[in-house]
């Protein structure tokens, strides 16, 4: 077994609830802080979400100063950018809001506070393990997403690209500590999400869950939370997408998402997350969560002989009956098609309705980066490049 035994880990205090971006203010000052740094993206300013959280602070009392250059897939430059600005102004504590990149950046920031640069120094893998140096803990820290997918909310980790953006995906693993560290989940900032965002994060929460039980190191805990974040999106993200107003859809979702967040957090994610991995990085125009929805189906195929028992509990979350005697192949293939069916229904894109053909995707070369991956190595078996070129395939279609 690659993986030693591990502790399952739940290590991020969670505030859910409508209305609760107005208490981030008293929270970081409950939490130590005095000053903090707000790590966003421009839009996010434009659509006078940023101005909560700025009246929130100033009515608690506590300084504020923002860094706004938050761009998709976050590289080590943009965190160490934004780690100059945090100790320039003296902050002891950051507030992350937007989607995964605007935590992910936060967080890149939060490890360089109490640990030298460059950030490539903590770079470990993206599944399970951290890197060799354990660094120190950081400062005050609380996430509040504006998606519902990433559960980067929850999870331990960030996402960061090496190399200022042209290399490829890294994890960093900030020392959590349970005293610094708050997710705050509020419905309301939820509902100017469109369709398309919140199917294809919906999904990416789905992948996450599924993956969360079919790895190499997955176990029982992990899933207790993913079975519910499955059952939960199953039910609730065709809601969130048709009526994106609905306060209740809106607060399951990002539920869910946490719940998956801290599922694979601690039992780790496997070939479709390193599918979707290399996908992205050569092929910048799919979206994260949609090149996770499209390599689903054949990710639970994939797993379906290593996993049979986790399949079942799949299906069981899904509403989904196997029959009796069903092979384990074929237990695959009928959760596979029935992902196959959401994503249809809930129009989630295919990776060659961006662009991509068969040919600039099915190859050695591409095939051979997604076996090498960190996280393919928590596969439930090793993958072979034709199981991998059959997946690449699959997602096409
Ligand atoms: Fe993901």
């Amino acid at each position: 077994m690659y993986y030693d035994p591990k502790l399952f880990e739940y290590l991020v205090p969670i505030m859910e609830g409508s209305g609760y971006i107005s208490f981030v203010g008293e929270r970081i000052k409950k939490m130590g802080a005095t000053k903090v740094i707000i790590v966003h993206d421009k839009n996010l300013k434009e659509l006078g979400i940023v101005d909560k959280v700025t009246d929130s602070l100033e009515a608690a009392g506590i300084k504020w100063v923002s860094f706004d250059k938050v761009l998709p897939n976050p590289h080590d430059q943009l965190c160490e950018e934004g780690s100059a600005l945090a100790h320039k102004e003296k902050v002891d504590g950051i507030i992350g809001i937007g989607g995964g990149s605007a935590i992910d950046t936060a967080k890149g920031i939060d490890l360089l506070m109490n640990n030298p640069p460059p950030l490539s120094r903590y770079f470990g893998q993206i599944t399970g393990r951290a890197g060799d140096i354990q660094p120190e803990p950081g400062v005050a820290f609380i996430a509040i997403p504006t998606t519902s997918g990433t559960g980067s909310e929850m999870t331990g980790m960030g996402t960061i690209t090496m190399d200022g953006g042209k290399g490829e995906k890294r994890a960093i693993w900030p020392k959590l500590t349970h005293s610094k560290r708050l997710a705050l989940i509020d419905p309301d900032i939820l509902t100017g999400m469109p369709y398309g965002l919140t199917v294809s994060a919906g999904m990416d929460a789905m992948a996450h869950a599924i993956e969360a039980m079919t790895n190499l190191i997955q176990g029982p805990m992990g899933d207790s939370f993913a079975m519910e974040a499955i059952r939960t999106i199953v039910k609730w993200l065709p809601v969130a997408a048709k009526e994106p107003t609905n306060l209740k859809a809106r607060t399951k979702m990002a539920h869910a998402a946490a719940l998956a967040g801290v599922a694979f957090t601690n039992c780790g994610l496997h070939i479709g997350h390193s599918a979707a991995e290399i996908i992205g990085a050569v092929y910048h125009q799919v979206p994260h969560g949609n090149c996770c929805a499209a390599v689903l189906p054949a990710t639970v195929e994939f797993a379906a002989k290593d996993k049979p028992e986790k399949i079942q509990m799949i299906a069981e979350a899904m509403g989904i009956e196997i029959p009796e005697g069903t092979s384990d192949e074929a237990a695959g293939r009928i959760v596979g098609d029935a992902i196959r069916d959401m994503n249809k229904k809930l129009g989630v894109k295919k990776v060659s309705d961006f662009g991509v053909t068969y040919e600039g995707l099915v190859t050695d070369e591409i095939a051979e980066r997604i076996r090498t991956n960190p996280s393919s190595k928590t596969c439930p078996h090793p993958p072979t490049i034709e199981e991998i070129k059959a997946l690449l395939a699959d997602s096409l279609k």
